[in-house]
């Protein structure tokens, strides 16, 4: 049996409700997971699909979701066959947020199906309507587990600081329960990003070198091509540290650094994440200049295309400080990690689009072969998860030849290139709380965690009128080379593999 034949048999058939249901992130990325899951029987083939709109007739919905698999997904192919059995379980519910009679007719759309009343609720919404959604929900007895599971999804970002999250937190868990909240990360449901887990606790290999003895430093790292696209707005009030440090970063450096979890259930996972982030030392204010770099991108050439400044792009203040480059160094104080720097950055507009983990071993300590020259290179295992995952080690061989001289040698092992189809995030994450497990989802501990842990950066950088500039499509940023000054091999630039 495969493990989606297993999976198939768990889930059950749901009234699926998405809020915002004409909204790019529906268009985008929702509803194709969903075409995809009900053709491979992730969603049960009884499901409803409830998507809740502002103010539009059904006709004019159903023709936007079809316009939207050609402009987002024309790989799908989705011809009139396919589109007529996707639509067949589409049903529209019209109504204002902030009106109370648009719960009532939510609730009342719900159907009965397999004698139960499921209902994941999908916030795709923006997120100062996330607490009213869910009290909306509340009023009209729609978070009530009697009938059936409720379970309320919500996207990033869950706040912008301590303060608005813990409101947040505080508005849903005054309605809801926390079981029933799933706070979706889709890094976490990146194939490559799971496969951290794997690697980590599926290989004897790794956990007696997966220590402060042998590791000298861990980057983990985002660098993206692309500007901010159609999103000023949601960027100038965010920057690159809200954006991706606070949120996909640190989950990743959680998975990385945790011990390992007494089960694989969504607490036992979720416990020992939170550990990490509570070891992680606190920066004194003093200390945020040095362990951090914020930057941003001016004009320059990526690829081939010429891309214009941050502050030229549409919707940005032309004197706007907002950081498109950010890196923090971070260090754990438990027993496992003392002493060694996790160095997190993450910019666009850069070289290349890549992610990855690269784990950088301590220098061998002492030259063999020859006394008179420098050290080998320290090795270093890298984790790549975009664009190309897989796994990569770094170790020196001898120079083919009469000598003993050594070289770095290179071993890469791509994984999951050759499977037809890998799931996207989203099918991944909206299977798992289908099936209500939540291993994947931060949990509202963690994220506070992650804010107080950064609240010193954030006010530091609050109220700054300049910032330094990198040319676009480059790597120039001078201050990541001495926030790396002490870490061997120094600030890692990714490899781009042909
Ligand atoms: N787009 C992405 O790829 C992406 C990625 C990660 C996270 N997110 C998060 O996902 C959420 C949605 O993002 P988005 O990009 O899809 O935003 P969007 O394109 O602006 O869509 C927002 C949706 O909410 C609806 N809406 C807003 N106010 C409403 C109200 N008072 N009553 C009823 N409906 C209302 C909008 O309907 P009208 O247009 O009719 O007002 C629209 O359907 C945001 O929290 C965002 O941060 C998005």
């Amino acid at each position: 049996m495969t493990a989606t034949e297993q999976q198939l048999e768990t889930a059950e058939p749901t009234n699926i409700v998405i809020f915002g249901a004409t909204g790019d992130l529906t268009r985008r990325k929702l509803m194709p997971a969903l075409l995809r899951m009900l053709c491979c029987g992730l969603v049960h083939a009884d499901s409803r699909i409830i998507g809740v709109v502002h103010d539009s007739n059904e006709a004019e919905w159903l023709q936007l979701l079809k316009d939207g698999f050609d402009e987002f997904s024309p790989q799908l192919n989705v011809d009139e066959a396919s589109w007529l059995k996707f639509s067949s379980h589409l049903k529209m519910v019209s109504g204002d947020l902030g009106d109370e009679a648009t719960y009532q007719r939510v609730a009342d759309s719900l159907e009965t199906l397999g004698g139960k009343k499921n209902a994941m609720f999908y916030c795709a919404i923006p997120p100062e309507w996330y607490g009213k959604v869910a009290q909306g929900l509340h009023r009209v007895g729609m978070v009530n587990e009697d009938n059936g599971y409720r379970r309320l999804v919500i996207e990033k970002p869950f706040g912008s600081n301590l303060e608005t999250a813990s409101r947040l937190d505080k508005e849903l868990q005054s309605v809801i329960n926390e079981k029933q909240i799933y706070r979706i990360d889709h890094y976490l449901g990146k194939e490559s990003v799971q496969n951290l887990l794997v690697y980590r606790f599926a290989n004897s290999i790794m956990e007696p070198l997966w220590n402060r003895n042998y590791i000298d430093h861990i980057q983990i790292s985002a660098s993206e091509t692309i500007g901010i696209e159609y999103r000023a707005k949601y960027y100038e009030n965010s920057g690159a540290l809200r954006d991706m440090i606070q949120s996909h970063l640190m989950q990743i450096m959680t998975l990385v650094a945790m011990e390992p979890p007494v089960e694989f259930t969504a607490d036992a996972v979720r416990d020992e994440k939170m550990k990490v982030l509570r070891a992680v030392r606190l920066f004194e204010p003093e200390q945020v200049e040095n362990q951090t770099v914020s930057a941003q991108y001016a004009s320059g050439t990526v690829g081939d295309e010429t891309a214009p400044a941050y502050v030229s792009e549409e919707n940005v203040s032309p004197d706007s400080a907002t950081e498109t480059f950010a890196a923090v160094k971070f260090y754990i104080d438990n027993w496992r990690w003392q002493g060694v720097p996790f160095i997190l950055w993450t910019g666009k507009r850069m070289k290349a689009r890549v992610s990855e983990v690269m784990i950088r071993f301590r220098k061998p300590p002492f030259n063999l072969f020859d006394s008179h020259a420098s050290l080998p290179a320290a090795n270093a295992l890298v984790f790549r998860l975009q664009p190309d995952g897989g796994v990569v080690i770094r170790m020196n061989a001898k120079k083919p030849g009469l000598t003993t001289d050594n070289e770095e040698m290179v071993m890469r092992a791509p994984y999951a290139n050759d499977i037809e189809h890998v799931a996207d995030a989203y099918e991944i994450l909206m299977h798992d709380v289908l099936i209500g497990d939540s291993t994947l989802f931060s949990r509202g501990d963690e994220v506070e965690e992650c804010w107080s842990i950064l609240e010193p950066v954030l006010k530091a950088w609050k109220d700054r009128f300049s910032i330094e500039r990198y040319r676009a499509g480059t790597w120039d940023i001078a201050a990541m080379d001495e926030l790396t000054e002490d870490c061997v091999g120094g600030w890692h630039k990714p490899t781009i593999y042909e």
